[in-house]
This record gives C-alpha cells, sequence and structure tokens, in this order.
C-alpha cells in the first residue's frame, strides 16, 4: 500500500520565504510526529538536479569492467562502486561520493581518514558527468546547512543552534552522497534491508517512477514512499534522534527491488562533525516545553515509553569514530588494507577466504 496522497507529508521550501513561522510550524509538526518530509520547491535549480539524474543512470550503464574499476575496496575512505548480489544479477548497486583534496592533519586519529577521494569512471567513458556530480553535491551542501538552520528553529532553538555540531571544517562534517540501483528481480527482493538512517538528516531524490522506498508506521504496516517529481524526502537520522533525546524519530524503512525497470535514487547524507560526542552534544540542548508538549502527545497516542533516554557506550565515542568502526566491520578488505591496526579488532579470524585473490 501507498502512502495516500493527502497524508504525504509535503513540505513547500519557498514557504520559508514568504511565511518563515508557517514553515517552521509545519517542518516541526511533521518531524515530531512522522520523522520526514517530502521537501518541494526547493532550491535546487531543475537543471542541475536533471543533469545529475542523468549522470547517474550513465554511471550504472557503463560495463561491468568500468564500474569494477572504480571498486570500493580501492581507497580507505568507502567511497566508489559496491554491487549487492552475484555480478550477472546483482540486487543493488551503489557509488559514493564526497569532498575530494581532504588533507589530513599530522597525528589525526585514524577516524579522521573516513572522508576523501573517490576512484572516479576514465572521464572519456562518463563524460561531464563527474562535474555535473560535483555541481550537485555542492548544491546539496549549501541546502543542508540552510535546512539544518530551519530544523534548528522546528525544535525551538536558536537557528544557529546545531551549527556547533557541523564545525566550520567541511572535510570533518561527514557529508557524502550516495547514488543507488536497482535492477529488476523477481517479486519481494529486499533491496536495502529494514534500517534508521545512522546520521543526521538524509536529503533522498527518487528520480525513476519505479516505486520500492516503504517506511513503516507506529502500527508495524510497512507503506510505499512514491516517487513524485521536484521532491526530496528529507529524513532525521539516528544522531538527531538521540541529540534531541527522541523528540524527532529516526522513521524504519526499507526498499524493495522492482519487478520491472530499474530504480534510482540519490542520497545525500548529512552527518555530523567526526569529533562531536553525540551524548555530550545532546546535553548541550534545552527545548521548550511546547516541543516538548508535542513529543508526549506522540508517545501517548502512538504507545512509545516515556523514559528517559539512554546512552549507550558508543554515544560517549566521536561521532567519525562510530563510523569508521560501523564501516571496518562491513568492509573487511578496507579494513585489511588501509586499517592493519585496527583490522584484527574487527576480523579476528582474518580475512573472509573471498578476498584471498585479491591481496596478492
Ligand atoms: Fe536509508
Amino acid at each position: 500500500m501507498l502512502i495516500p496522497h493527502s497524508e504525504i507529508p509535503f513540505l513547500d521550501y519557498s514557504l520559508s520565504q514568504r511565511d518563515k513561522p508557517a514553515f517552521i510550524a509545519q517542518l516541526r509538526d511533521k518531524f515530531i510526529n512522522g520523522g520526514f518530509v517530502y521537501l518541494e520547491k526547493g532550491p535546487v535549480p531543475t537543471e542541475v538536479i536533471d543533469k545529475m539524474v542523468d549522470a547517474t543512470t550513465k554511471f550504472f550503464a557503463l560495463p561491468p569492467e568500468a564500474k569494477d574499476a572504480c571498486d570500493m575496496n580501492r581507497v580507505a575512505h568507502f567511497n566508489g562502486y559496491l554491487r549487492k548480489g552475484p555480478a550477472e544479477n546483482p540486487t543493488r548497486e551503489q557509488f559514493n561520493y564526497g569532498d575530494e583534496n581532504i588533507t589530513l592533519e599530522e597525528g589525526s586519529p585514524e577516524y579522521h581518514k573516513i572522508h576523501g577521494s573517490t576512484p572516479w569512471p576514465d572521464d572519456a567513458l562518463f563524460p561531464g558527468c563527474r562535474a555535473a556530480m560535483a555541481e550537485y553535491y555542492k548544491h546539496l551542501k549549501t541546502l543542508a546547512m540552510e535546512f539544518t538552520g530551519f530544523v534548528s528553529e522546528a525544535l525551538g532553538l536558536a537557528p544557529d543552534a546545531l551549527d556547533q555540531l557541523l564545525e566550520s571544517d567541511v572535510s570533518k562534517r561527514q557529508l557524502r552522497c550516495k547514488l543507488l540501483c536497482y535492477p529488476t528481480c523477481p517479486p519481494s527482493t529486499t533491496g536495502f534491508v529494514p534500517h534508521t538512517d545512522s546520521n543526521f538528516l538524509t536529503y533522498l531524490l527518487q528520480p525513476s517512477e519505479q516505486l520500492g522506498l516503504e517506511f513503516q508506521k507506529p502500527s508495524g504496516e510497512w507503506v510505499g514512499a512514491p516517487p513524485i517529481r521536484g521532491t526530496y524526502i528529507v529524513f532525521v537520522g539516528i544522531v538527531l534522534q538521540k541529540i534531541t533525546h527522541g523528540l524527532v524519530k529516526a522513521p524504519l524503512h526499507r526498499v524493495v527491488s522492482p519487478t520491472q525497470g530499474t530504480r534510482y535514487s540519490v542520497g545525500f547524507f548529512q552527518g555530523v562533525s567526526m569529533d562531536t560526542k553525540v551524548a555530550e552534544a545532546a546535553a548541550k540542548f534545552q527545548f521548550p516545553q511546547e516541543v516538548l508538549d508535542m513529543k508526549r502527545a506522540r508517545e501517548e497516542r502512538e504507545g512509545e515509553s516515556t523514559k528517559e533516554y539512554v546512552f549507550t557506550e558508543a554515544d560517549h565515542l566521536p561521532a567519525g569514530e562510530v563510523v569508521l568502526n560501523f564501516k571496518l566491520k562491513a568492509h573487511p578488505l578496507v579494513a585489511y588494507k588501509f586499517y592493519p591496526n585496527l583490522f584484527p579488532k574487527f576480523h579476528p579470524d582474518g580475512l573472509p577466504a573471498k578476498y584471498a585473490n585479491a591481496v596478492h
């Protein structure tokens, strides 16, 4: 079942210019009560989005050997190409990229290496596409910073209150763009398992008509979030949930692969500074009663627990270290090649046999 059109949480970005208090009130309501919005009439020019979509489809149409040349295991920064499932019948392909030319300061912790260069396809195979992706990334970075100010106000904080989590050094902000391709699969094939995004905020573009993204309602029912041209789905991530003590909640979502045609999506992931410790950051914010009352009303309506938010051990670590730990576990070959000191901690039995040929 799809979300009925009348229940889609649209948020008109142009309202932020015309009637900011109304815009902030709508954002507050939709984030507290659902955890995501369909952002429409946003500031990114249509031409920039169209070129990005064109580049995305062209990337995944490259010959397999050209995509494999961009393998994520080639760099330390978790950028590049990744395929789920066998080469002849993948269930999902993805390509990640982020800020280039990041220089590490001497003595930087290992987790500062999580962002850096990307193994790009040969320009001759991919004319103009890298530039289109860089242009899109630049616009999304601007949107993300502006939108963070609005989120801050929606939570009842000063417009710049959340900026301290993002710091001025862009290289530490944990921004990443992820292109996704879900090829045709048999019915009910999982494209992306149920999860909440672990970052701060996600800006998702769904450029193809294929359905697939689903959110779980408080009742447990899964509902489809249809692609709507000219919109981004902006959703709350776990870090924002934790920093607000659950005032806003990261929605559980999944992707079911299409049975006809190919589904593409483009996610822009906004994290907090690598050095931010989530539990410490959370202690800095006091939310007004009016906003806390909205949370309480949601909890009563949805039968949620109202217990005090409990932080885990990881919440006391720098956010970048938490991300690195997760990624080292998920990408054994990157851990083996680029993080030899940390490799044994996450892979005490050594490198899985399937990578044997990759390291000789
Ligand atoms: Fe996600």
